[in-house]
């Protein structure tokens, strides 16, 4: 049975005084069946993960460079990152892909370098609005899928996350027919590359997920999790999430 993963990406939100939340997120998670990730901001990663050290809240980071040192100015490494008590990190979410050029085989080379840290690399996937409604959906994540995941892609070391870029932060929740066409897709596509023990990786979906949708969206095919933004910045939005996964 696939263990279930809730993720909250806080993006660029949050100081140390929103660290008090991460208390109360494991306070009220009661089923160890459902892992938490939280990725905060880089400032607060370190702090974060001395924080929930020993307890059932991981931490991860928002990005991390392919390199693992080296001469590149503001970056963060895949080493640094598990030396700072991180034990994942998101790989091409649609807003890094979009602002910071990022194509898959930049992103595939970030998952390799969490992939030798010992991290999992939460890799995102999404189509934008105008590759649905010219009917590409499924050739873009087809091709996100093999350009932008390494190799060695285990379900220990690797989650996929599916965030239809037009569903991040709109309120516009992908239907529910919608995500379970693009998370069986994407199953089949993990399978035929990876085999069999590819049905435990695990596929999240993420865009306008609130405690009003989880429920539903949980009883989709081959979804396995959330990887939320908003929602997840508010313990009590982030909690029914993580409860409507139990
Ligand atoms: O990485 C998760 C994020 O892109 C989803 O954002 O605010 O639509 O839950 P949001």
């Amino acid at each position: 049975m696939t263990r279930k993963l809730a993720a909250g990406n806080w993006k660029m939100n949050g100081t140390r005084a929103a660290l008090e939340d991460l208390n109360a997120i494991i306070a009220a998670h009661s089923d160890p069946s459902v892992d938490i990730l939280i990725c905060p901001p880089a400032t607060l990663l370190m702090q974060a993960a001395a924080l929930t050290a020993d307890k059932p809240l991981d931490i991860g980071a928002q990005d991390c460079h392919p390199a693992a040192s080296g001469a590149h100015t503001g970056d963060t490494s895949a080493p640094m990152v598990a030396d700072a008590g991180g034990t994942a990190v998101i790989v091409g979410h649609s807003e890094r892909r979009e602002n910071h050029n990022e194509n898959n085989t930049l992103v595939q080379s970030k998952a390799q370098a969490a992939h030798d840290a010992g991290l999992i690399a939460v890799i995102c996937i999404g189509e934008t609005l105008d590759e649905r409604e010219a009917g590409q959906t499924l050739d873009i994540i087809a091709k996100q899928l093999s350009g932008s995941i390494p190799d060695g892609a285990t379900p220990y070391n690797t989650v996929i996350a599916y965030e239809p870029v037009w569903a991040i932060g709109t309120g516009k929740v992908a239907t529910l027919e919608q995500i379970a066409e693009v998370h069986d897709f994407i199953r089949k596509s993990l399978i035929d590359r990876f085999g069999a023990a590819a049905q435990d990786m695990r596929i999240l979906y993420g865009g306008s997920v609130k405690p009003g949708n989880a429920a539903d969206i949980f009883g989709v095919s081959n979804v396995d999790g959330a990887l939320v933004g908003g929602a997840s910045l508010k313990q009590s939005d982030f909690t029914p999430i993580i409860n409507a996964l139990e």
